[in-house]
């Protein structure tokens, strides 16, 4: 039987050596037409994109380092949803290898809480309509601490440092390929709903004590869910619920 048990994702794969960045290779395939499903992969970037405005650290042969172009029906606005989506997907293929994954809001994967994967979602709309959203991810496979600057190492993990032993990359791909599609799939007919649920069972997040860091301020409570769109609810000290859409998340250890 085949590795690849999927319809749209990865049934079309554009594989480079090396590029500066998966998303920009794609964004650039999207615009020129490419369709649902297809994937930009490569075996190292050389300036990957990390969220607002980091890099990822994506050094070669080890990892994996996609991104997947969307033709989703939905407005512009609910094209966070299919970060979530990602994250569910992700944590669910990771378990599947026996890690124990969980989801940091919004998109960090997580292993014994440090980060193994990460999610870029990058779209192209005008204010009624989604052209297409690029859909990025990374995940640390194979690499040892040795292969990230030491900044990184403190706070990042792989798979094969949390399990002790070698990861199949193209065996974990097509899983993972297999659930982005299944959730993308059920995303599309169903709506957020499930993807919220399971994305709370998946969570550290939730009904901790957090510091989330906006663009503009900082604001700490305990998280105690999402809502329909994704956004994190915070309640403060002085017990209001504050709505956060963007941001970067501490958990806070009493
Ligand atoms: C983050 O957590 O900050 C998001 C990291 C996203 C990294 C992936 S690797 C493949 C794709 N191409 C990029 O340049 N970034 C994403």
């Amino acid at each position: 039987t085949p590795l690849l048990s999927t319809h749209h994702v990865g049934q079309t794969i554009h594989f480079h050596p090396s590029l500066p960045s998966t998303n920009e290779a794609a964004f650039r395939l999207a615009a020129d037409g490419a369709e649902h499903g297809e994937v930009v992969i490569t075996e190292q970037q050389t300036a990957g994109k990390g969220r607002r405005g980091r890099t990822w650290v994506s050094p070669t042969g080890l990892n994996l380092y996609f991104s997947v172009i969307l033709r989703p029906e939905l407005p512009p606005q609910r094209a966070p949803e299919l970060t979530l989506v990602a994250a569910v997907a992700l944590a669910e293929a990771l378990r599947e290898t026996d890690a124990d994954a969980r989801i940091k809001w919004p998109n960090d994967v997580q292993l014994g809480g440090r980060k193994v994967a990460g999610i870029l979602t990058e779209l192209s709309a005008e204010p009624e309509r989604v052209h297409f959203v690029v859909l990025g991810i990374g995940v640390n496979l194979n690499a040892g601490p040795e292969d990230f600057p030491p900044e990184v190492a403190a706070t990042a993990t792989s798979l094969s440092q949390v399990l002790g032993r070698r990861v199949n990359r193209a065996l974990f791909t097509a899983t993972l390929w297999g659930r982005l599609e299944e959730w993308l799939d059920l995303h599309h007919e169903v709506g957020f709903d499930p993807v919220r649920h399971r994305w709370k069972e998946l969570s550290s997040t939730l009904g901790q004590e957090v510091l989330v860091r906006t663009d503009r301020s900082e604001l700490r409570g305990v998280a105690e869910d999402i809502d329909g769109s994704g956004a994190l609810l915070v309640r403060t000290a002085e017990g209001s619920l504050e709505r956060v859409l963007a941001g970067d998340v501490e958990q806070l250890r009493p």
